[in-house]
């Protein structure tokens, strides 16, 4: 029987400026092997995630205790994978799981992490699986729908707008029958977020001004502002917040590379004055209410009325770019990433 290669990518250096291929190393070796409580996996797909940044630590002594990967080990995401062989209580060989794997061919998992693994509910393919049925579908899901508590008629914004988390949260907005503006970084994701998502109004902050252009479409202000950025936006929702006006923290992308961290809102007690609230949220907690979201979210994704946008790239030479792309923004929708064949048996 020929030999199987697992093929990988290894943290090769810490994210001390922008995220590229160097950052990683690619080996080839054997297969890992199962021990007791552990399932052996085939990786399907692999979605990408602006945190994962944190794991390739900064080059400082905090980075062990930071949850940073250790160099030479293997660089790790949220995938859907297959279940070859299980020596673990819960999954068996078939299975399909929602779990954090090595950016490799093959796995082995006891199943714990940062979001325990779990089984994909039926019907549910591998690139919903990841998104809208997976943390990025359940943070724009709750952050919207309870963190937001929105009114129909209300004027929403959402930065980040056309990204994973984004491109849901717009369209779940809509679906509440909120106005919805969102911002994002590109004529392109603007294009896509007034045609296909229908959102009200789009701002492309890179070459708009988006205090004045918020101005202009929230004339009477801004009762939600879903923030994955945390950045000079927010300051700029903030300050235009209505009576009882609420802010959803869900991400901070412009702020995960920067050294030293940025000076936080310069107007929050703008939140004082409008009797607003500020909240955030971490769709891990929110896992266990996956069936909950899945059972909304999946009859309207069959039928069209949400539309899950997503980039995908192919193959696991390309997991590199991948996370880079979120960073100099070239994804469009959720970044994803579907395998290509395991490696060639060795002769
Ligand atoms: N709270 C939770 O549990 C939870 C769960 C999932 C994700 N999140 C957070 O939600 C946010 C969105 O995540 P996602 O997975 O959907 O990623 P994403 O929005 O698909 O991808 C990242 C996007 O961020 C923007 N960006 C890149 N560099 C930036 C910078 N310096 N300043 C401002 N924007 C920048 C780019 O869009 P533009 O071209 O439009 O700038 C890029 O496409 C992230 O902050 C993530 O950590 C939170």
């Amino acid at each position: 029987m020929p030999e199987r290669i697992n093929r990988r990518w290894l943290v090769a250096r810490p994210a001390t400026g922008p995220i590229s291929e160097e950052n990683f190393r690619w080996v080839e070796g054997p297969l890992p092997v199962p021990s007791e409580g552990q399932f052996l996996a085939r990786n399907l797909w692999y979605s990408f995630d602006p945190t994962q940044r944190f794991l390739l630590g900064r080059g400082e002594p905090s980075d062990a205790e930071s949850g940073a990967i250790p160099i030479g080990q293997p660089m790790r995401g949220f995938s859907v994978s297959e279940v070859l062989e299980s020596r673990h209580p819960t999954f068996r060989a078939g299975d399909l799981v929602h779990c954090q794997m090595g950016w490799e061919d093959y796995s082995v998992s006891d199943g714990e992490g940062f979001a325990p693994a779990y089984r994909v509910p039926d019907g549910v393919p591998p690139n919903w699986a990841l998104g809208p049925l997976g943390i990025t579908g359940v943070a724009a899901y709750f952050g919207v729908r309870e963190i937001a508590r929105p009114k129909p008629g209300e004027t929403c914004v959402v930065s980040g707008a056309a990204g994973g988390v984004g491109s849901i949260a717009v369209q779940l907005a809509k679906l509440q029958g909120l106005r919805v503006i969102g911002i994002a970084g590109s004529p392109a994701k603007c294009d896509w977020l007034r045609g296909e998502a229908g959102v009200d109004g789009a701002i492309d902050y890179h070459r708009e001004d988006v205090g004045q252009r918020l101005s202009e479409l929230c004339p009477d202000g801004i009762d939600i502002f879903f923030d994955n950025d945390a950045g000079s936006t927010l300051d700029l929702g903030l300050e235009r917040l209505r009576q009882g006006g609420r802010v959803v923290l869900c991400g901070g992308t412009s702020r995960y590379g920067v050294r030293p961290p940025p000076p936080g809102p310069a107007n929050l007690l703008q939140l004082v004055m409008v009797n607003g609230r500020m909240e955030g949220l971490l769709a891990r907690d929110y896992m266990p209410r996956l069936p909950e979201v899945a059972d909304v979210l999946l009859p309207l994704l069959r039928s069209g009325r949400l539309k899950s946008k997503e980039d995908v790239l192919v193959g696991l030479r390309n997991a590199p770019a991948g996370l880079a792309r979120l960073y100099s923004g070239e994804n469009v929708g959720k970044q994803l990433l579907k395998m290509d064949e395991p490696g060639p048996a060795r002769p």
